[in-house]
């Protein structure tokens, strides 16, 4: 192939969602014939003599295909709850998390990213899913967008690292990130649920912050999207009947591409920092 027809073929495959390497050797798929249907077999010539000398191909391992659900929703959402009601605190919760099958996203993972920063911090921030850079590393937030988030952290005088700054906490509403990107659907949202409101239970925070639709609309159904429900506090009142008060704001990465919007995620900053100081 040569480079112009090899840059198409990447560019397409980027376009399609596929920005990623998940394995370490390639695998030949002109053998593979799908998990249901067959590919067309290519009539052979009647007879052909076998060439002694030269190897056969090995068999393409079947590829992990993410939207194949292991479990139907309805078992993965009840597995999910069992699993996070039998966790008493943060780290069997992440090992529940960890060894949980339900989610169709994680077989196309690299890494089951959960949470970083202070457990227990009075503020709590939801982000939505891991992209490349988290799901490479195994932590939220640690591309670009993760950079911006730690600065408007720093503005209010919070930092995900021990030290000298109030403590925040950080985690998402989807623990496996989606391929190329995608938005998460209603199923693996609702799956990865029940986890996240152990999470905040278990963590009992002072305030939440989402970033963004997806965790705004995780938290609150009703929710309108992020332009509208942005700078409005509401509860968020979990299964075991704690109510913690949530203010949705943009998400950075939003920020990253409309700077002007900055002004007003500063002036949902300057609110929770109010009420973490009340
Ligand atoms: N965006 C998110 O919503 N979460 C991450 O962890 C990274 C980027």
């Amino acid at each position: 192939m040569d480079a112009v027809a090899l840059r198409a073929l990447l560019t397409w495959y980027a376009e399609m969602g596929i920005d990623d390497i998940t394995g370490e050797v390639p695998s030949d798929f002109s053998e593979w014939t799908g998990p249901a249907k067959k590919m067309p077999q290519v009539p052979q010539p009647a007879q052909q003599a076998p060439r002694a000398a030269s190897p056969q191909p090995k068999p393409a391992p079947a590829p992990i295909i993410p939207g194949d659900a292991p479990v139907p929703a309805d078992e993965a959402i009840a597995a999910a709850k069992a699993a996070a009601a039998a966790a008493t605190d943060i780290e069997s919760l992440r090992e529940a998390i960890m060894a949980f099958d339900g989610c169709p996203l994680k077989p196309g993972a690299r890494n089951t990213v959960i949470d970083d920063g202070i457990a227990g911090a009075p503020l709590m921030l939801l982000g939505e899913a891991p992209g490349r850079d988290e799901d490479r590393i195994g932590k939220p937030f640690v591309g670009r967008a993760g950079q911006l988030l730690d600065r408007m952290l720093a503005a209010i005088g919070h930092s995900r690292q021990e030290g000298e700054l109030a403590p925040a906490y950080i985690s998402n509403a989807i623990f496996w990130r989606p391929p190329g990107n995608r938005a998460p659907t209603k199923a693996e949202i609702a799956i990865c649920f029940p986890f996240v409101e152990r999470l905040i239970e278990l963590n009992a925070p002072k305030v939440i912050i989402t970033l963004g639709n997806t965790p705004t609309q995780t938290l609150f159904e009703d929710a309108p999207g992020i332009t509208r429900s942005r700078g409005t506090w509401r509860d968020h009142a979990t299964a075991g009947g704690a109510v913690i008060p949530v203010l949705p704001t943009f998400h950075p990465a939003f920020l990253l591409r409309q700077p002007a919007q900055k002004r007003l995620a500063w002036a949902d900053l300057i609110e929770i920092r109010k009420r973490l100081q009340s």
